[in-house]
């Protein structure tokens, strides 16, 4: 896949979400899309099936993290849903991610893309340190995982656009980088602490942006859709 927006559809209920992408229905090419723990847990495969029916490219952002054979089966069964990404902690370990790249490949030898989480963009180097007693620096451990998933034989990691070029260094400018933390210099940050701009994000070597609110509350979320794609993927 070549590179693209994705928009984090951060919305509660199937509802919600298709009455979000209806404003998208005149666009000769569908955005991909981002479905997270939320609109899984309320909606389901459901709305896993009915935005593949409406020809979105989907990130399933369910992040996997469990002994090695629960997330093989697991995968198992999403990789029946025929999502084109998805995703696990690379904290799980090098056999849990080997075990979901089996789990996610099919009887016909094809897979979705799986990438790895490195460390959350919401863990600071001093929780790091002190809470998961990981020593060292923040960045180290990003490219150590980084590295770990490669070995595994993922193909990227989810990371800040900011240590994009680390994990690039570490891993090879093969491996993908999926990176939220997305804002237009004009825009709020709102939560976000570690932001670049779409153009950036492109500068650093990013293959994918998560995009959220800039574009889901956005007066116009078509047009900021459309910056972003020429900012960033065009
Ligand atoms: O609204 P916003 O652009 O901040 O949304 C970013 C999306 O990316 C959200 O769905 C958020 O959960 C996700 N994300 C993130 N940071 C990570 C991993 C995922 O912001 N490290």
């Amino acid at each position: 896949m070549k590179r693209d927006v994705i928009i984090a559809c951060d919305f509660a209920s199937k509802e919600a979400t298709l009455e979000f992408l209806d404003k998208f229905a005149g666009e000769s090419r569908k955005p991909m899309v981002k479905i997270g723990m939320e609109l899984y847990y309320a909606a389901g495969n459901e709305i896993v099936k009915e935005l593949k029916r409406r020809g979105h490219k989907i990130f399933l952002d369910l992040k996997l993290h469990d002994i090695p054979n629960t997330v093989k089966k697991a995968m198992k069964v999403l990789s029946a849903l025929d999502v084109d990404m998805t995703n696990v902690h690379a904290a799980g370990g090098k056999e849990m991610m080997a075990a979901a790249i089996e789990g996610l490949t099919r009887e016909d030898g094809t897979r979705p893309l799986l990438i790895a989480v490195t460390q959350l963009t919401s863990t600071s180097q001093e929780a790091m340190n002190e809470q998961l007693l990981i020593e060292g620096s923040i960045n180290d451990c990003i490219a150590h995982y980084a590295k770990n998933a490669k070995e595994a034989g993922l193909d990227g990691v989810v990371c800040s656009p900011l240590e994009g070029g680390l994990v690039k260094e570490a891993c090879g400018s093969d491996f993908m980088t999926v990176t939220p933390g997305i804002r237009f210099a004009d825009s709020k940050t709102d939560d976000q602490k570690r932001i670049t701009t779409p153009a950036r994000a492109r500068e650093i070597g990013s293959d994918f942006i998560v995009v959220g609110r800039p574009i889901t509350a956005a007066e116009d979320p078509v047009a900021a859709w459309r910056r972003c794609i020429a900012d960033f993927a065009d």
